[in-house]
């Protein structure tokens, strides 16, 4: 790991790339001050720029940086016994009840001092990193107490500064309830809302607040509650919303204005609905629907028909989604939920960077921008969907910066081997 500002400047001309818009043409990003100056046609290039010191892109396909829009990163430990339970036949509320899930990474959390949480997040940052993600959202949840939630936040904020890569946090302090509140709801949500979250937002932790509203977790009641406490501090919210059951959530959340409403497994039209009207995109996330074998499939198409963005996320987590391969979800949001890979590829960048609020800086190529952009060893954009399990990136920018290289002359493919 470097320290994110000796990562060498992106700025110049870089040639040779495809756009997954127009693959047919030679494309060319013009980087100034570590923003985009200019993109299109290299033939169409401006004079004034022509002089600029060349990146070569070695004909590889570019696209906006990756952004994972929904992460829980940071935790203590791991949960491979509820791998066994599970294919030993134990649901995942099964699993919850008898005392795993996420209590059981809030007990590892709560062990773990910051730099452990630091020592053990970081690795998995760079493997999401090495497949092009440059923008990450990491949720706390896992400390469900104001100081070991502070610590699950506060490693979110070191991490983006060591890497340079552009950190979202959001406060899940109602992810699930600590055992020292069983039977006590009502005055776990109290802390979380009255103490927790001010105090954390005061120290700068907190760009967004998620619920887990689930019959396992909290209420409909209850995570109003904590939107009203978010509202209160201008904060923008989230939904872990109608994973298992239909609880409403997603109508609720869109009544906030919520960023995004995710997982969306048992999402009814009337929540289809509500999400459109308030323009909260719809965050799909086919790793935790895979690994708990799922077979119900969120309603794609309605939503498809309605026009609300579609997002697809890692879920990164130690319990139902212990993925850290942003393109394997491309791949998954395809076969499993059959999204087009334009659609999936909107889905990593556009849309997930709306997610979180970022979309004046993420997400798409565009003159002004910060430039966050990718490299790829392949021709066309959908092989990004289709080499599941390998890395094809070539170069990653980000925030300016070219922080993943990998020199390869004869360019991309399968054939030389996808990582140098
Ligand atoms: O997004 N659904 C709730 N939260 C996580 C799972 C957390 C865990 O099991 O540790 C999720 O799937
Ligand atoms: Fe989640």
């Amino acid at each position: 790991m470097k320290s994110a500002n000796t990562y060498p400047s992106a700025d110049g001309l870089w040639t040779g790339l495809r756009l997954a818009t127009d693959a047919g043409v030679e494309a060319a990003i013009v980087v100034a001050q570590g923003a985009i100056r200019w993109v299109g046609a290299r033939s169409a290039l401006p004079a004034e720029f022509a002089e600029l010191s060349v990146h070569d892109g070695g004909d590889a396909l570019v696209t906006p940086g990756l952004v994972d829009c929904h992460t829980h990163l940071v935790y203590g430990g791991q949960r491979a016994n509820e791998f066994a339970m599970r294919l030993a036949g134990a649901t995942y509320e099964e699993v919850a009840k008898a005392g795993g899930g996420i209590v059981s990474s809030v007990r590892a959390t709560r062990e773990a001092d910051e730099d452990t949480l630091f020592a053990q997040a970081a690795p998995r940052l760079e493997q999401l990193l090495a497949d092009g993600v440059c923008a990450i959202e990491i949720k706390s949840g896992y400390g469900l107490s104001l100081e070991h939630e502070r610590k699950q936040l506060r490693v979110a904020r070191r991490l983006g500064e060591a890497y340079g890569v552009t950190v979202r946090t959001t406060f899940l302090g109602a992810h699930a309830l600590p055992p020292e509140y069983t039977g006590r709801s009502g005055d776990y949500i109290d802390l979380v809302c009255r103490e927790m979250l001010p105090a954390l937002a005061a120290e700068g932790l907190v760009d967004a607040v998620d619920v887990f509203c689930e019959r396992i977790a909290f209420s409909l009641a209850e995570t109003e509650q904590v939107f009203q406490a978010a509202k209160a501090l201008g904060l923008p919210v989230k939904l872990h919303a109608e994973q298992l059951s239909d609880m409403g959530g997603a109508a609720l959340a869109a009544r906030y204005g919520a960023l995004s409403c995710d997982h969306i497994e048992h999402l009814s039209a009337d929540g289809i609905e509500a999400m459109r009207q308030s323009g909260t995109v719809a965050v799909l996330l086919p790793g935790a629907y895979y690994t708990l074998r799922d077979t119900h499939l969120p309603p794609i198409e309605a939503l498809r028909a309605a026009g609300v963005p579609m997002a697809v996320s890692t879920d990164h987590n130690p319990g139902t989604s212990p993925t850290l391969s942003l393109l394997l979800m491309v791949n998954m949001a395809c076969t499993l939920f059959r999204l087009t890979v334009p659609e999936a590829l909107a889905g990593v960048t556009v849309h997930a960077a709306r997610a979180l609020g970022l979309e004046a800086t993420h997400g798409v190529i565009t003159e002004g921008m910060p430039a966050n952009f990718v490299l790829w060893k392949v021709r066309d954009a959908a092989e990004l969907a289709y080499w599941f399990g390998q890395r094809p990136l070539r170069t990653a920018v980000r925030q300016g910066r070219i922080c993943i290289s990998f020199p390869s002359p004869s360019g991309r493919g399968q054939g030389e081997g996808l990582r140098p």
